[in-house]
């Protein structure tokens, strides 16, 4: 009775046991965290035409390096990023900010993300992956604010670039120009022959020929005291350069309104104009074409700013509150990267940020752009973000919008005056 009544009692403890163990063993396996799904988002408008291709060879590198990081290439479509540029704005406004996105060096990175406090500063991984050595001396003051460093330069392009088609120019007896009037009597040459002088595209294209024209016309000292408050936007040389600006366009094509940068930029290459003031990524964009270059295009500093070289350079940033900023800093990694550089410069039309990339990986068109990078006066692009913060850029961009229309020279002096005022360096 008593040994019958000892069994149940260790039956039933045994039950116990058994319940116990069972209750305790997923509080065991509950601790350890559930598998989450790595990933990180990047932000840009790469999406075709030459750029899209270098992205892809960017992100082919990313995937090899970080197989269990998934890439979500949040790129919207638009050149120079008119449009991408509105949709991040809106995204940072509402706190929901990709986790790295595409910024240019010098006043849209320094005056525009990290005035509005919306970017990270990235000096540990600059001293982990010795970017310092490698990067140019000259880029690192137009990324970096009070001792910190804010983004990762993939590249540098060239803003005041002339492609011409050089068939047209030799069936019609034209020079490649290089003083604004020798560029105005070969496009009156042409015009008269009945070819479209220069290919021309939506209004950004307009800012980015004004530039380049504003550089031509004033020469490099007085270009750059625009954007420091040196130069006087009411003086008669600006005015001189702005009727410069209108007498070019006057050899454009009619339908500008509905063309991409890609649009114009075929119409040289297919033969119906002559010529086209783009950044060097025409170039990426002719080679994805099948174009050759010194047959099918060729290239020369835009009239007047012979010695020149206008650039840009696209750099990646991290986001503030950034959802994976793991994932970011793997992809700003690479972005920085030797290996990563070569595989995406050469097909997107830039040359490598870094200056230890292989020269022999490069085209023709782009060994000419290390060599005058190395060697010419150096000065900043206005359309792509070096010389002016957003709130200057949109003011000046609103101001073209009313000369296309209007055509009215004084009015537009006036308005750019105002500009440098409300939003630049001038009192
Ligand atoms: C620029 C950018 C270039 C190229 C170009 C045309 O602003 O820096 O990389 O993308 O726009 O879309």
């Amino acid at each position: 009775m008593l040994k019958k009544s000892w069994y149940s009692l260790m039956a039933v403890l045994m039950v116990a046991v058994i319940v116990l163990s069972a209750c305790t063993t997923p509080v065991a396996t509950t601790e350890a965290p559930p598998a989450v799904a790595k990933e990180v988002e990047v932000f840009s408008w790469w999406t075709g035409g030459g750029e899209a291709a270098g992205l892809d060879a960017m992100i082919k590198v990313f995937n090899a390096k970080y197989p269990d990081i998934t890439f979500n290439n949040a790129a919207v479509a638009g050149g120079a990023g008119t449009n991408a540029r509105a949709v991040l704005a809106t995204r940072l406004q509402a706190g929901d900010p990709p986790d790295s996105w595409q910024g240019h060096a010098g006043q849209e990175l320094i005056g525009t993300y990290v005035a509005g406090g919306q970017i990270e500063p990235l000096n540990t991984l600059y001293e982990e992956q010795g970017w310092l050595a490698v990067m140019p001396q000259t880029l690192i003051p137009l990324i970096s604010d009070q001792g910190n460093i804010y983004s990762v330069p993939v590249n540098i392009h060239r803003a005041n670039v002339l492609w011409y088609n050089p068939k047209v120019l030799t069936d019609n007896n034209v020079a490649v120009p290089t003083t604004m009037d020798e560029w105005f009597a070969a496009m009156e040459t042409l015009k008269a022959a009945g070819v479209t002088p220069l290919a021309l595209g939506e209004q950004w294209t307009k800012m980015h020929l004004m530039e380049t024209v504003l550089l031509g016309s004033l020469g490099v000292d007085k270009y750059n005291g625009l954007w420091d408050g040196t130069t006087d936007w009411a003086s008669a040389e600006v005015t001189k350069a702005l009727e410069d600006f209108k007498m070019v366009l006057t050899y454009t094509n009619d339908d500008s309104t509905s063309l991409s940068w890609q649009d114009a930029a075929q119409l040289v290459v297919n033969g119906n104009a002559a010529f086209n003031v783009m950044g060097d990524w025409a170039e990426g964009y002719f080679r994805e074409l099948g174009k050759a270059p010194n047959t099918d295009y060729g290239w020369a500093p835009v009239p007047g700013s012979v010695g020149v070289f206008q650039f840009l350079s696209d750099s990646f940033v991290l986001a503030k509150g950034a959802p994976d900023a793991d994932g970011a800093k793997a992809w700003l990694t690479i972005a920085g990267s030797k290996e990563g550089q070569e595989a995406f410069n050469p097909v997107k039309g830039s040359i490598c940020a870094r200056t230890d990339c292989d020269k022999n990986l490069f085209g023709v068109y782009l060994q000419s752009a290390m060599a005058d990078w190395a060697s010419n006066t150096v000065v900043g692009s206005l359309t792509h973000g070096v010389v002016a913060n957003d709130s200057w850029k949109s003011e000046i961009d609103t101001a073209l919008g009313a000369f296309i229309a209007d055509q009215k020279v004084d009015v537009f002096q006036s308005a750019l005056v105002a500009a440098c005022v409300a939003s630049g360096p001038c009192k």
